[in-house]
């Protein structure tokens, strides 16, 4: 009999595992029955908020021996994707993971192995593949309006760089690699979604140029002597490690140059101390222009035909806003992991574009830390070329 309710556990329950909020709908298509958590207290606050009586463990291979678990979601901490994801596999669940697939681009392929030996579905939380934003822009783009596409350009200001980057794991390369994975694996993927191409080389600069310093690593925001002073204090909540530390060594300014499969170029500039926060991509095709501004919600098209240089646009699309979290993605892509697993829908957050952009983030990282050199980036398994 075909099944017609997911039963889903949850690897990590608070942070990005409360995704589950948007899995658990008792009367509907899936069902949240368990989560894991090496937190006790992220456990607790789990089973409360549920309501029901979920499966709650600080040992995740408890989670994968239930035969009452048909997926599982992996929302731990990047290092931890490649174990939990292929724990999962291996036990025969089907996986959502959490963006960046892993932290090496070996680590992306076992995982693929495991998939591939597995038989069942894996899905990776590439989100911004669900917003409205960048659908509208890869919608232009595939119905041909600027052409054939041959330069893109991309800038995130990542103005809450010490509010989500610095003050946690994710300021040490030996959790994430390097931010060019981490945050950057969304923008890579979006580069590598609209124009339809993977990245095949890379070159990159960049370095810490804010933050990161001489503070003990131990030291946190509400017992610092610079509390009241400091620009980048955050004195509640579970992200309080001191931005200035010694430990922080994953560089905060960057730009990363890449040459895409068909002769695309590219150019990214990832930076964490800007005061604002948004992303501004531009794409340039044989037939004209597309850009996008997330502060208007909208976009512009300018195509060769226009017969103005000064003029921005001679095409504006407005962007609907969608309610929930990152503008109403998270819901929907959610929604799709779902009707992947019972329906046997394709998702459009592949495995192979989880690799490809680790893979490329990856390479980037390796040339900014050796002097800037052109780095190719590794083919992916000859089973899914
Ligand atoms: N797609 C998106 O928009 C998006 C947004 C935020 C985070 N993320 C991704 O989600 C992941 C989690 O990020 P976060 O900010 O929630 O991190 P986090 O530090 O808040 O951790 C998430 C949860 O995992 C738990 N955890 C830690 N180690 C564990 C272990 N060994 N076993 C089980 N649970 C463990 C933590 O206790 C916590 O409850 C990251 O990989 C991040 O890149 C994606």
């Amino acid at each position: 009999m075909a099944m017609t309710q997911l039963r889903i556990g949850m690897i990590g329950v608070a942070g990005r595992g409360g995704l589950w909020r948007h899995w658990h709908d008792p009367a509907g298509r899936s069902v949240v029955v368990a989560g894991a958590d090496i937190n006790p207290e992220h456990l607790a606050a789990f089973r409360a908020q549920h309501g029901g009586d979920p499966f709650t463990t600080t040992d995740y291979r408890e989670l994968l021996a239930r035969p009452d678990v048909d997926a599982v979601a992996v929302t731990s901490p990047d290092w931890l994707h490649e174990e939990h994801a292929v724990a999962a596999l291996e036990a025969g669940k089907h996986v959502f993971c959490e963006k960046p697939l892993a932290i090496t681009t070996e680590g992306c392929d076992h995982i693929l192995e495991a998939w591939r030996r597995s038989g069942k579905r894996l899905m990776v939380g590439f989100n911004m593949r669900y917003m409205n934003m960048f659908r509208t822009m890869k919608e232009i783009v595939d119905a041909g309006v600027i052409g054939e596409i041959r330069a893109v350009w991309v800038r995130h200001f990542v103005g809450f760089g010490s509010d989500f980057y610095y003050h946690d794991w994710h300021a040490s390369r030996r959790n994430t690699t390097s931010l060019l994975l981490q945050k950057g694996s969304h923008d890579i993927d979006i580069i590598h979604w609209i124009s339809g191409q993977y990245t095949r080389r890379t070159a990159a600069f960049g370095g810490l140029d804010y933050f990161g310093g001489d503070k003990p690593n131990d030291l946190t925001c509400p017992e610092c002597p610079e509390r009241e002073t400091c620009p980048e204090a955050i004195l509640t909540g579970r992200r309080t490690q001191c931005a200035f530390r010694r430990e922080v060594d994953v560089e905060d300014n960057q730009v990363m140059i890449m040459e895409l499969d068909g002769g695309i170029r590219a150019a990214y500039l990832q930076n964490h101390f800007t005061p604002d926060y948004h992303r501004n991509y531009t794409f340039i095709g044989t037939e004209g222009r597309l850009e996008n501004s997330e502060p208007e919600m909208k976009v512009w098209v300018k195509t060769r035909r226009s017969g103005t240089w000064k003029d921005l646009a001679d095409r504006t699309y407005e962007v609907k806003p969608a309610a929930g979290g990152h503008g109403g993605a998270d819901p929907v892509i959610c929604k799709d992991f779902v009707d992947m697993v019972l329906d046997g829908k394709e998702p459009v957050a592949t495995p192979l574009a989880g690799r490809m952009s680790v893979a490329a983030g990856v390479a980037a990282a390796y040339s900014m830390r050796h002097g800037g050199i052109p780095v190719e980036v590794p083919p992916p398994p000859e089973w899914l070329r």
